[in-house]
């Protein structure tokens, strides 16, 4: 079939049954723009394919245990394209409070910044890009930070991985799901931390995470970036409709700050149950990644730990966790 790019109307003449059921966007290979393909489709699609090696041959990261529970391991990203709104500090300090909770939890990092293992005060060989261009088995590339917490690391490697997503034709918004798909099993919960902007990694993520938590700072009011933000989720949401903005999380919570108040009671009134109790200014969060540690570890009595235990009481729905 012959399939036009709606940019430069360059005509393209593709065996439309040699692409993927699951895929959904490719790129021009004369300007390089990514464009929606509207292939009709006799049934509904199945689930996406596993690539093979090397993520077949995962052991599971911690023999003789297994998910708590037989129910669909839960992928969540922390995301808005804003930076410094507490994305990092939410995605390492919510695995790690579902971890304390007994939850078996993949961090993943998306971020070229690479600080989610630098929070955790551990230094993989490899992460997220030496999995998925099979550099590492995963069994190195997976590290365990902590007692039921995992990571993938990401890091300036990542810079390949986005080239590597690039140059694909088609399929590349898929490239993250099929390596991490076959690996989940092994976790109750899978936390994806993204970078700031928007770019290939991040449209990986939302094709790979149901849920998506959004940080606001109330402090910096990112009113315009989230508006901005929900904006992007509908156009994904356009080719898969499984992802959710399911919380929505103030951060920098400052009393002093009335426009900070207003701007939550506003998005309160609109989202009503997705908005999560804010997180409060704490300088307790801004300490602890220098010593390599989690709030828990670090200041467990702190109002930045107590915020982030009531974060996993509302993710897990166990109001009686940590009591
Ligand atoms: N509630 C808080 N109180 C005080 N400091 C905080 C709080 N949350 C995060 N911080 C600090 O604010 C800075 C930015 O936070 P963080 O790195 O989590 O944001 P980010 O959204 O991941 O940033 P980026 O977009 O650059 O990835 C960090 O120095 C962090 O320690
Ligand atoms: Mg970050």
């Amino acid at each position: 079939m012959i399939i036009t790019c709606p940019h430069c109307k360059k005509e393209h003449n593709i065996d439309e049954k040699r692409i993927p059921p699951n895929v959904r966007m490719a790129r021009c290979q004369g300007c390089g723009q990514q464009f929606p393909l509207d292939i009709p489709r006799e049934e509904t699609p199945p689930p996406a394919q596993p690539q093979p090696s090397p993520v077949e041959m995962v052991p599971d990261p911690n023999p003789g245990s297994a998910p708590q529970s037989e129910q669909e391991t839960r992928r969540i990203g922390v995301s808005l394209s804003k930076g410094g709104v507490g994305k990092t500090t939410t995605s390492v300090n919510l695995a790690a409070g579902l971890a304390l909770a007994g939850k078996r939890v993949l961090l993943v990092d998306t971020d070229t910044q690479g600080q989610s293992s630098f929070m955790l005060g551990v230094k993989p060989k490899g992460g997220l890009t030496e999995l998925v261009t099979g550099e590492l088995p995963p069994e190195e590339a997976i590290i365990q930070a902590r007692k039921n917490l995992w990571i993938l690391a990401g890091g300036k490697s990542l810079a390949g991985l986005k080239r590597l997503i690039d140059r694909k034709d088609y399929g590349g918004e898929l490239t993250i799901a099929q390596a991490l798909t076959p690996l989940e099993k092994d976790y109750d919960y899978v936390v994806v931390d993204t970078s700031p902007g928007w770019d290939p990694l991040t449209v990986n993520v939302l094709f790979y995470v149901n849920e998506l938590m959004t940080p606001v700072s109330l402090e910096v009011m990112s009113i315009q970036g989230f508006g901005e933000f929900l904006k992007s989720i509908a156009s994904i949401q356009k080719f898969r409709k499984e992802v959710e903005l399911r919380y929505i999380l103030p951060t920098f919570r400052d009393m002093r700050v009335k426009r900070g108040s207003e701007f939550l009671e506003e998005i309160e009134k609109i989202y009503g149950e997705k908005v999560c109790a804010p997180i409060r200014y704490n300088v307790r969060l801004s300490e602890a990644p220098a010593y390599g540690q989690t709030i828990f570890e670090f200041a467990p009595g702190s109002n930045g730990a107590q915020d982030y235990r009531d974060l996993v009481r509302k993710v897990t729905g166990e109001p009686d966790l940590f009591t």
